[in-house]
C-alpha cells in the first residue's frame, strides 16, 4: 500500500464545461438509441444502476442491437470470477471481420475506413471500406492457400499500415489467432513471443519508415526466426521500395494477394472462440498471452468508443497509439471500425518534422477526436506553445489521455492550449486485460463536471471497488485502496495463453470473486477515481509496461553481472523511467561508462530500446533481509531520495550496505545535476 497517495484534488478542481444539465434530467433513450429496449429506464443514474443490477438485461440488449450475428445466442453471461472463467454471449455465432467491414459496405461502400496517416507529412492515403474488405479478402485468401487455418496463430510484426489492419481483420475473417507484436522490439523479444504463441506465420514488411528513419524490420524477423524453428511461412509486405533478402520460406505478400479473389467466406466463430493474443508484461520476466475473445470484446470496444468519446457517424477519430499496444486493437482498429467509423492509422512521431505534427495532423485531416499518451504531451508541452498554435483545430471535440497518470500541469495544458478550453480532456484509465475503457470522466453523462487528472466515473456495467491490505472492501469515500472490479464485463480478458493458472493467480486470488487490476486507486470525496499507479513490480515507461523482472533477466546475462534489481524511478517526461542497481561478480573491475552503455545494449537487443535503464548504479551489495529477500522497499525510498522514510530495518542482514547505496545515489544524482546543467 505504500505506493498509495492521496492526491490534493480538491485544490485542481475546475470544471470541463458548465453543467447544463443535472443528470436527474438525462434523456436515456436521445442519449443511447439502444436503451429504447428499457422502458422506464429514465435518467443516467437509472441507465447505469441497471448495468449493474441486470448486466444480462443490459448487455443482451446491446449485444443484439450493436453486433450482427451469424446465429443467435442462448445466454448473455456465464461466468465464476472465483474460477476465472468468463463467457458472454454463448451460442452466438458471428464473423468479428463481418462487423467491422462488410456490413458498412453494403450501407456507405466509399465511405473512408482508414486513413493512412505516413511518416512523411501530407501523404495520407485514404481507404474507403469497400477497399479495405477488397484487401482483407485477398489477404485472407492468401494466407488460406498457404495452408494457415482456424485456430492457428499468426504473429504480426509491422507498424500502423492498411496492411497491418487488413492482416488482423484476415486473421478474424478465417478463424486464425493474431498476435501482434510492437515493432520496436527486438529479435529476442519477437522470438519468445513466436514461440510462447506456437505461430507458424509471421507478417512483417521489408522495412519500416518513422521520424524519417528507415527501420529494418525484416532483418530483425530473420534473426527472430532461427531461434523459432516451427515458423514455417514469413510474409514479406513492401513499405518501401527496397529489396530485401528472401528466403525460402519468406513469401512476397503483396504479389500473393493480388492473385487471389477479392471476396472470401467469413467462417462463423462462436462468442468465446479466441480473436487475439496480445503479449504484456507481468510481474515475472516472462510476459503473459492476454486473450480476448469474439463477441465481448467487440461489443465492449464499440461502445466505449462511441460513448466516451462521444464519436459520431462522419467524425474522424485519431488514436495516435501504435497497432501493437492494446490502444491500437481496441481504438484504432476494432472499436471505431465496428462502428463503421473512420479512422487514423498515425506512422510518425509527434516531433517529426518538427513538434507541431500532431496539430498539423488533426489540421489537415479534420480528426475530430484525439486521442493519445501523456508522455507525448509532456514532449510537446515543453516546446511551447507556438507548436501548436500555428495550426487550425477547430475540428476537435473531444481529447483522451491514456496509458499512465497524467499529472495536472500537463492535463491543464492538454485542455487551455491544445483544446482551447473547448473539449472535454478525457483521462482514460484501462488495462490490456480489460479490453477497454473502464474508467473515464463522462461515459455517460454529458455534461457532468470534470476534475482535472482524474479518471473520474466507471463505464457501464464497471464496478470499482478499493480494498485494504486484509482484503476487505474499503467502504465510503475520500479513501485509497487496492483497485479491484466485482462484475464481469464482455471485454474483460479470459486467461493467459497456455497459462490459465496464471491467469486465476494473478487476477483472482488476491482478493476473491474480484478482478484485481494490479494498481492502486483513490476515491475523492464526491465518489470519483483516481488512478495512484502500480502496485506489483511492473513499471510504466511512456505509457509501456514493463516488468522490474525482464529487465533484471537481461542485465543478469551481462558478463560482469553477479545480481540485480531494477525499480522504477520517476522521470519527467517518460512519467517513469528504471533505475538499476548491480553487483559485480568478484574481483570484475570495469569502467562505469563503459558497463552503463553494454548494459543499456543488452537490455535493447533482449527486450526493446524503449526498456533500456536510465540510470545504473554498481553496488557491493544489495540490502537483503536474512532469509535473502531483496528490499525494494529500501531502494525505492532511496531512489525517492526519502532516506528518512527507511523505516525499519531491523530485518536488513547488513546495514552498511544501505549507507554505500545512499552515497553512491547521491554521486549519480550530483552527475544527472551536472549533466542537464551543461
Ligand atoms: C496500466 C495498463 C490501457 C492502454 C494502455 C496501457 C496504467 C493506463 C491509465 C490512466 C493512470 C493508467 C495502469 C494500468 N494506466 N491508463 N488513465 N491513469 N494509469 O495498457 O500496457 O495494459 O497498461 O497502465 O497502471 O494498470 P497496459
Amino acid at each position: 500500500m505504500s505506493l498509495l497517495f492521496r492526491a490534493g484534488t480538491a485544490a485542481l478542481r475546475h470544471r470541463g464545461r458548465p453543467p447544463l444539465r443535472r443528470s436527474s434530467t438525462f434523456n436515456v433513450s436521445g442519449y443511447m438509441p439502444e436503451a429504447a429496449s428499457f422502458p422506464g429506464v429514465r435518467d443516467f443514474p437509472g441507465l447505469r444502476a441497471l448495468s449493474l443490477q441486470q448486466p444480462d438485461r443490459f448487455w443482451g440488449a446491446l449485444g443484439r442491437e450493436r453486433l450482427c450475428w451469424i446465429s443467435p445466442f442462448h445466454s448473455v453471461s456465464n461466468c465464476d470470477l472465483g474460477q476465472g472463467s468468463i463467457r458472454w454471449f454463448e451460442g452466438g455465432q458471428l464473423n468479428v471481420s463481418v462487423n467491422c467491414i462488410d456490413r458498412h459496405v453494403h450501407k456507405s461502400p466509399d465511405k473512408v475506413a482508414l486513413i493512412w496517416e505516413r511518416d512523411e507529412p501530407g501523404a495520407q492515403v485514404k481507404i474507403t471500406y469497400r477497399q479495405l474488405l477488397e484487401v482483407t479478402c485477398r489477404l485472407a485468401n492468401t494466407l488460406k492457400r498457404q495452408g494457415v487455418r482456424k485456430g492457428d496463430r499468426v504473429t504480426i510484426y509491422m507498424p500502423a499500415s492498411p496492411i497491418a489492419v487488413a492482416s488482423m481483420l484476415a486473421c478474424a475473417r478465417i478463424g486464425a489467432v493474431h498476435s501482434v507484436v510492437f515493432a520496436g522490439f527486438s529479435a529476442d523479444a519477437l522470438a519468445d513471443r513466436i514461440q510462447d504463441a506456437h505461430s507458424e506465420t509471421i507478417i512483417t514488411s521489408n522495412q519500416a519508415v518513422r521520424g524519417g528513419r528507415v527501420i529494418e524490420l525484416k532483418k530483425t524477423v530473420d534473426q527472430a526466426v532461427k531461434l523459432c524453428p516451427s515458423v514455417k511461412r514469413v510474409f514479406v509486405a513492401m513499405r518501401t521500395e527496397n529489396k530485401v533478402l528472401m528466403s525460402n520460406i519468406d513469401i512476397p505478400l503483396e504479389e500473393e494477394m493480388m492473385k487471389e479473389e477479392t471476396a472470401c467466406d467469413p467462417v462463423a466463430m462462436e462468442s468465446e472462440d479466441m480473436l487475439f493474443l496480445l503479449y504484456t508484461s507481468g510481474s515475472t520476466g516472462k510476459p503473459k498471452g492476454v486473450v480476448h475473445t469474439q463477441a465481448g470484446y467487440l461489443l465492449y470496444t464499440s461502445l466505449t468508443h462511441r460513448y466516451v468519446f462521444d464519436y459520431h457517424d462522419g467524425d474522424v477519430f485519431g488514436c495516435v497509439a501504435d497497432i501493437g499496444w492494446i490502444t491500437g486493437h481496441s481504438y484504432v482498429v476494432y472499436g471505431p471500425l465496428c462502428n463503421g467509423g473512420t479512422t487514423v492509422l498515425f506512422e510518425s512521431t509527434p516531433v517529426y518534422p518538427n513538434p507541431g505534427r500532431y496539430w498539423e495532423t488533426v489540421e489537415r485531416l479534420k480528426i475530430n477526436q484525439f486521442y493519445g499518451a501523456p508522455t507525448a504531451i509532456r514532449l510537446l508541452l515543453k516546446y511551447g506553445d507556438e507548436w501548436v498554435k500555428a495550426h487550425d483545430r477547430s475540428s476537435l471535440k473531444t481529447l483522451g489521455s491514456v496509458g499512465e497518470p497524467i499529472n495536472s500541469k500537463a492535463w491543464d495544458w492538454y485542455y487551455k492550449v491544445v483544446g482551447e478550453g473547448r473539449c472535454p480532456v478525457l483521462d482514460t484509465w484501462w488495462q490490456t486485460e480489460t479490453g477497454g475503457i473502464c474508467i473515464a470522466p463522462h461515459p455517460a453523462d454529458r455534461e457532468a463536471e470534470i476534475v482535472p487528472a482524474m479518471a473520474m466515473r466507471p463505464f457501464f456495467g464497471i464496478n470499482p471497488v478499493l480494498m485494504d491490505d486484509q482484503g476487505r472492501r474499503l467502504a465510503g469515500n475520500n479513501i485509497s485502496g487496492s483497485l479491484c472490479i466485482a462484475q464481469p464485463w464482455p471485454g474483460m480478458a479470459r486467461t493467459i495463453y497456455n497459462d490459465h493458472e496464471r491467469f486465476v493467480n494473478t487476477y483472482f486470488k488476491a482478493y476473491p470473486n474480484h478482478f484485481f487490476t494490479g494498481d492502486g486507486a483513490y476515491r475523492s470525496k464526491e465518489g470519483y477515481y483516481q488512478i495512484t499507479g502500480r502496485l506489483d513490480d511492473v513499471i510504466n515507461i511512456s505509457g509501456h509496461r514493463l516488468g522490474t523482472a525482464e529487465i533484471e533477466g537481461a542485465v543478469n546475462q551481462h558478463r560482469v553481472v553477479a545480481e540485480s534489481a531494477a525499480i522504477g524511478c520517476a522521470h519527467k517526461i517518460k512519467g517513469e523511467g528504471s533505475y538499476v542497481f548491480i553487483v559485480l561478480k568478484d574481483g570484475i573491475d570495469i569502467a562505469e561508462h563503459i558497463i552503463n552503455k553494454e548494459l543499456k545494449d543488452i537490455v535493447s537487443q533482449k527486450i526493446a530500446k524503449y526498456a533500456a535503464p536510465d540510470f545504473i548504479q554498481v553496488v557491493m551489495r544489495l540490502p537483503k533481509t536474512r532469509s535473502g529477500k531483496i528490499m525494494r522497499r529500501v531502494l525505492r525510498k532511496i531512489v525517492e531520495n526519502k532516506v528518512d522514510e527507511l523505516g525499519d530495518l531491523t530485518t536488513l542482514d547488513d546495514y552498511t550496505a544501505v549507507q554505500e547505496i545512499v552515497a553512491g545515489h547521491k554521486l549519480i544524482l550530483e552527475k544527472e545535476a551536472k549533466n542537464s546543467s551543461s
